[in-house]
C-alpha cells in the first residue's frame, strides 16, 4: 500500500508498506506513537512489553485503523522472553523487519547525588534502559542475519547521552551514553548484513514518565528557556524521525543519532 492520498512516488520511499516492526515498549508513551505511526504507513506491527494491557491497547488501536497490530507480554530484561517475543513474530508475520526500542526511562524515581549513587538503583536504570535494549534486539539481529533480508533498528537515546543535567541523573546519563554508543557500534558490526541502526535523542517529551517534572513550572521554564523552539516535545515529534529513519528513505543513514530537541543540542 503506497502512502494514503500521495500522488507523489517519491513519498513511497518513506513507506513501511509490508515491513514487520518490533515495537519493544509499544505500550508506553513514545513506543505507542511510533507503533501507531509505523502501521499507518505500511507496518504489520508486534507491540510488546512487560504488562500485556497497554501493549493490547496500542494493537487493537492499530487494528481499528486497518493495519495489523500484535500485543505480546514479555519482561525484556529476560533472556528468554526477549527470544520468545522475537519468535512470536516471526510466527505471526513471517519475519521481523524493524525493532524499535522504546523501554527506558526511570531517571526522575532515582534522583542521587552522583558522589552517593546507590548501586541498586544504578542496576535498576541500567537494566531497565541497556539491558532491555541490547536483548530483543540481540534476537531480532540474529533471525535478520539468518534471513539475509537486512533490516533496520531504532533506539531511543536521549540529549542526556550528550549533555550534564544539575539533578541527580548519574546513572541516566550513563545508560543513554551507552545507548549511544551501542548504536555507533552495532552500526559499524551489522553493516554487512545490511542491516542499519541509528538513534534518536529526544529532550524532555511531554509524557507521564516526566508529567511530575514538568508540572513544576520553574522547572518547566528552566527546561523551556533553554529550546531556541520554545517548548518541550511531544510524541509526535518523534514519529516523522522515526519512520525516515527506519525507511528507505534512510537507506544510507546508519550510526547516526538524531537530535529531537527544538534545537537545545544546537546552542551547547
Ligand atoms: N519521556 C521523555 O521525556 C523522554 C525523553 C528522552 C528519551 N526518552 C526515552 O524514550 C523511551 C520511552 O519513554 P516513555 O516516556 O515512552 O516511557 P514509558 O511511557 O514509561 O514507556 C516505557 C514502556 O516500557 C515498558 N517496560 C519497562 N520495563 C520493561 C521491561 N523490563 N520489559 C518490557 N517492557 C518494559 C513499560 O511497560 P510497563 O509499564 O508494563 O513497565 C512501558 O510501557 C525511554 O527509553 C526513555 O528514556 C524519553
Amino acid at each position: 500500500m503506497a502512502l494514503e492520498g500521495s500522488t507523489m512516488g517519491q513519498l513511497d520511499i518513506f513507506s513501511l508498506d509490508g515491513r514487520v516492526v518490533l515495537v519493544s515498549g509499544g505500550g508506553g508513551a513514545i513506543g505507542s506513537a511510533i507503533a501507531e505511526a509505523m502501521a499507518g504507513v505500511g507496518a504489520r506491527v508486534a507491540v510488546a512489553g512487560r504488562t500485556l494491557e497497554p501493549c493490547q491497547a496500542t494493537a487493537e488501536r492499530i487494528n481499528a485503523a486497518g493495519s495489523e497490530g500484535l500485543a505480546l507480554a514479555g519482561d525484556m530484561t529476560s533472556e528468554a522472553d526477549a527470544d520468545r517475543v522475537v519468535a512470536e513474530t516471526i510466527a505471526r508475520f513471517g519475519a521481523v523487519d524493524i525493532v524499535v526500542n522504546a523501554i527506558g526511562g526511570g531517571a526522575g524515581k532515582a534522583l542521587h547525588p552522583a558522589e552517593a549513587y546507590p548501586r541498586s538503583d544504578w542496576d535498576w536504570i541500567m537494566e531497565l534502559n541497556v539491558r532491555s535494549t541490547v536483548l530483543p534486539t540481540q534476537a531480532a539481529i540474529r533471525a535478520m542475519i539468518e534471513r539475509g533480508a537486512g533490516g533496520a533498528v531504532l533506539n531511543l537515546s536521549s540529549v542526556r547521552a550528550n549533555l550534564g543535567i544539575n539533578a541527580g541523573y548519574s546513572a541516566y546519563v550513563a545508560a543513554k551514553g551507552a545507548i549511544s554508543a551501542l548504536t555507533r557500534q552495532w552500526a559499524t558490526e551489522w553493516a554487512r548484513h545490511g542491516i542499519r541502526v541509528n538513534a534518536i535523542m529526544p529532550t524532555f517529551v511531554d509524557t507521564p514518565q516526566v508529567a511530575t517534572l514538568l508540572a513544576d513550572p520553574a522547572f518547566k521554564a528552566g527546561i523551556v528557556n533553554r529550546i531556541p523552539l520554545a517548548r518541550v516535545g511531544e510524541t509526535n515529534d518523534l514519529v516523522g524521525p522515526a519512520i525516515f529513519l527506519c525507511s528507505d528513505a534512510a537507506s544510507f543513514v546508519t550510526g547516526q543519532i538524531l537530535g529531537i530537541d527544538g534545537g537545545l543540542t544546537a546552542t551547547q
